[in-house]
């Protein structure tokens, strides 16, 4: 939905209904983040450089400059770490001098190269259309620079197996996915309180999307769709609750009505014994945004999960409630965790057989849902160097 078209009384209400859910900081980024889109100044040229800002500072360059990137990376990353953007890029140039001039990055570009052939950049975030993400992850981890990969990293098994690859060829790069949920406070102390019971899990996750349009980019056919580009992130969460070394092979079982892009249900059962049901819902407008629902059942824990805003566990005579004051759903610490990571002397990327595992099994469930068949998802690990 184009917010900014909407009526005042609507816009008002809207922003009210955020300030509740994200603090006015966040709503005041996201209400910007909707005029950059709208943004149609561009540089003349190849790049525009930054008249504030000193050249020598930056480290980090942002390919892809949309929504994602104006109110979550960038906006994270400048808070704290002012000047360490140097490269903002995007095939859109009003988009990338946009976040330029608003987050005091050194340069926007338009050449891929600027970035690729400047030892000075050692991270790279990558928040562009999805089939674009490994190829330029691939460009970036062979010139030696760590990378931040958007989900989904990969939207082919095929490219799945280059990025891996490459990151093997590669141990000094670093690379990190943007799952950020498994980050945010209510998950963590869920999955700790989790990891304390024995046996298998029940868990059920109902899923409210934001409606997209027909002619909208996710839907090419490049691109995923929405079980690439949106269930990824809870398919990713049940590897983190069961634990991405006891889930494989797994079996995946779908439900789908072919006239629908964005309403699917899937089972997945894990070697473990873990049972995960996933329903992807986006009919109309949410409000409130994504709207995620988690009920889980472990050993003698049962938990309720509410758009990682609430969370409530029961365990035998003892009861947890917690409720948030803002909805965390981990993408400071996640982006931040990138870059701390990649700039300190201990830092690590994420294990790189749970990047190949969470890409792999989402990938599965696609080709499931694509087929309306039952799919069996081997952990098929390469070893190829
Ligand atoms: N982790 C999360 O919670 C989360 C949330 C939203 C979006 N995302 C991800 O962030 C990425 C961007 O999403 P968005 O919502 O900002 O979308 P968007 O459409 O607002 O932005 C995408 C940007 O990529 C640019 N682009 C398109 N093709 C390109 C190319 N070949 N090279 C360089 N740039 C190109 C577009 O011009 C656009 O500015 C997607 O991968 C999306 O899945 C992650």
């Amino acid at each position: 939905m184009d917010y900014t078209k909407a009526s005042l009384i609507f816009k008002i209400q809207k922003i009210s209904r955020y300030i509740k859910m994200y603090g006015p900081q966040r709503t005041w980024v996201k209400i910007h983040s909707q005029l950059h889109l709208k943004h149609e100044n561009e540089f003349a040229g190849i790049r525009w450089i930054n008249p504030k800002v000193a050249e020598n500072k930056g480290k980090i360059a942002i390919i892809g400059c949309g929504n994602f990137s104006y109110s979550v990376i960038a906006y994270y990353i400048n808070k704290y770490a002012k000047f360490s953007i140097k490269y903002a890029y995007d095939i859109n140039k009003a988009r990338s001098l946009s976040l330029a001039k608003k987050y005091a990055v050194y340069c926007a570009t338009s050449r891929l190269e600027d970035i690729l052939e400047d030892p000075a950049i050692k991270l790279v975030y990558i928040a562009s259309n999805h089939s674009t993400h490994a190829e330029y992850a691939i460009k970036a981890i062979e010139k030696g620079k760590s990378v931040h990969i958007e989900k989904p990293h990969a939207v082919s098994i095929e490219q799945l197996n280059r990025l891996i690859l490459a990151a093997k060829k590669h141990p000094e790069v670093k690379l990190f996915v943007g799952f950020n949920r498994p980050k945010s406070i209510l998950f963590q102390k869920l999955k700790q309180e989790l990891h304390k019971q024995t046996g298998p899990m029940m868990m059920n996750w109902f899923i409210a999307g934001h409606r997209i349009e027909d002619d909208h980019w996710y839907f090419s056919a490049e691109e995923g769709g929405r079980v690439l580009g949106n269930l990824c992130h809870w398919s990713d969460l049940c590897l983190h609750l069961i634990n991405n070394k006891n889930a494989f092979p797994c079996v995946i079982q779908p439900a789908h009505h072919t006239d629908s892009k964005s309403d699917f249900a899937v089972t997945i059962t894990f070697a473990d014994q873990s049972v995960a049901v996933l329903t992807f819902s986006a009919k109309g407008h949410t409000f409130e945004g994504v709207r995620e629902y988690l009920n889980v059942h472990k050993g003698d824990l049962l938990a309720t999960l509410n758009d990682f805003y609430h969370l409530q566990m029961d365990c035998v005579n003892k009861k947890y409630k917690k409720k948030l004051t803002f909805r965390d759903h981990g993408h400071e610490k996640n982006i931040l965790n990138s870059y701390m990571n990649t700039f300190s002397e201990n830092g690590r990327g994420d294990d790189i057989l749970y990047i190949y595992q969470t890409a792999l099994l989402i990938l599965k469930i696609k080709e499931a849902i694509d087929t309306g068949k039952r799919v069996i998802c081997e952990d098929g690990w390469i070893t190829t160097t």
